[in-house]
């Protein structure tokens, strides 16, 4: 059998874009979903059967059973978070022992993590980055100190040793930012009730395969297995790319797939970009088209813009193409999906960005000085469909005004929509 590639998908904005959707309409043309970096600051949403599901770690292919879900080597895990995520499919019938693998090399969030991402966010005072909490800055921090520990350590000897040691230098750096320990809380719980806990959900990690998922990956290519690497945050959110240091501490771009999987650039094949019909943001950082009036606060209230991980609300905005355009420059996207123009059904109105406004000059390029310079969106109106879209069945029964809109954003990102979403549920896809 000929080789094969492996596809990504990942999102184009700041997160949220509904990555965890698509992959899963996606996953009956693979035969393994495999993610590649960020760790449990990522809520991926699936509805089927009128049961939504939150994932944060394990991979959006899950819930079909006879295909391979692997989280690869660029992902954080927190046991603890793991094992209530594990917890939460056996309930609804999924055992992950049986389709999920590991790799060896995935790094590990402790506790103290979690206990340094706090004290660093209260550190910065009004500059916070508004961070999930979950330990994201940290633990790859020490990764790339290269003090961290991996999944596989977790078979090792000297674990609790290595363990105590990293822990203790978290409690000093703590101790340095002023930090007040005895009143810091993960779920309710004191540092030393949540690490026995923590402590104990490592059972549950050694009940899965662990492996050398770079080989593994790579074996599957070779003998023309399809594999799709699912992308957790968004573009925006990259630690290179995005709004620095306004983003996540990962590469969350299609580059990331390479080191998060150990795949060779050649080896990447399609490349999907997902965007939302207009833009969110969750967390401090530059949001041009970020609504301040009654059009934000409809399209948070009817997109249910709140964090499917944190429960906060996200900043909604109108579609930011600059942003857009230079998140498929930088993925090399080659098809486009775009989500929740139901949202936007009973609008007269849709705004689109086309540039910036700096001081009077248009730019349509993200500038270094993102954060700290005063932008205005130049804005261009569409025509609202005013209608529901409950009753397409195939992209040709889109109304023409959103087929109008839409075809603007193939013009203006060059890449074609391969298709569009139109409620959060698995059935409600339709293909171009
Ligand atoms: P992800 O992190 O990219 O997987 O996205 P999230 O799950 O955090 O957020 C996307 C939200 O939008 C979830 O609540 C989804 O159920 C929902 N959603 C996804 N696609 C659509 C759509 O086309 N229309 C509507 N109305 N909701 C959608
Ligand atoms: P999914 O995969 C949206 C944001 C946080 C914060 C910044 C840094 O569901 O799209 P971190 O905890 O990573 O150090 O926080 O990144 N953020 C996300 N925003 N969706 C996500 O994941 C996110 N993961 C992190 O809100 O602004
Ligand atoms: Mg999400």
């Amino acid at each position: 059998m000929a080789k094969s590639k492996v596809d990504v998908l990942l999102g184009l904005q700041w997160g949220d874009e509904g990555k965890g959707k698509i992959v899963d309409v996606l996953t009956p043309e693979y035969d393994v979903i495999a993610r590649f970096q960020g760790g449990p600051n990522a809520g991926h949403t699936l509805e089927f059967n009128g049961i939504k599901h939150v994932l944060h770690i394990i991979p959006s292919g899950i819930f079909h059973e006879q295909k391979l879900n692997v989280i690869g080597n660029g992902v954080l895990i927190e046991p603890r978070i793991f094992q209530d995520e594990v917890n939460a499919l056996t309930e609804k019938g999924v055992d992950a022992t049986k389709n999920l693998y590991i790799s060896q090399k995935a790094h590990l969030i402790l506790p103290s993590h979690r206990m340094l991402d706090a004290a660093n966010e209260q550190a910065k005072g009004s500059a916070k980055i508004g961070t999930t909490h979950k330990g994201i800055g940290p633990a790859y921090t020490d990764k790339i100190a290269r003090n961290g520990l991996r999944v596989g350590d977790i078979l090792q000897s000297d674990f609790r040793e290595r363990y105590e040691l990293l822990k203790c230098q978290h409690v000093q750096t703590a101790l340095s930012l002023h930090f007040d320990l005895k009143a810091f809380r993960i779920d309710g719980m004191s540092l030393d009730e949540y690490e026995a806990l923590w402590m104990q959900s490592i059972e549950t990690l050694r009940r899965f395969r662990l492996i050398n998922s770079e080989y593994f990956i790579n074996r599957c290519l070779d003998e023309g297995k399809r594999v799709l690497a699912e992308g957790a945050q968004g573009s925006m959110l990259d630690i290179d790319f995005g709004s620095y240091p306004f983003v996540t501490s990962s590469s969350t771009i299609t580059a990331g797939v390479c080191s998060g999987l150990g795949v060779a650039p050649s080896r990447i094949g399609r490349v999907m970009g997902i965007t939302k019909a207009y833009c969110t943001r969750v967390g401090a950082g530059p949001f041009p088209t970020e609504l301040f009036d009654e059009t934000g606060n409809t399209l948070c209230q009817l997109g249910h813009e709140f964090g499917a991980t944190t429960g906060r609300a996200r900043r909604c905005g109108w579609l930011d193409l600059p942003a857009l355009r230079y998140a498929c420059m930088l993925n090399g996207v080659t098809d486009l999906f775009v989500t929740k123009p139901d949202v936007m059904n009973d609008f007269d109105t849709i705004r689109v960005c086309t540039a910036y406004d700096v001081d009077g000059k248009q730019i349509t390029e993200i500038p270094f000085e993102f954060n700290t310079i005063e932008i205005k969106p130049v804005l261009q109106d569409y025509k609202g469909w005013k209608a529901e879209l409950s009753h397409c069945k195939s992209y040709n029964d889109l109304p023409q005004q959103l087929r109008t809109y839409l075809d603007a954003i193939e013009q203006e990102t060059g890449v074609p929509i391969m298709a569009v979403s139109i409620s959060p549920d698995r059935k409600d896809v339709l293909f171009k």
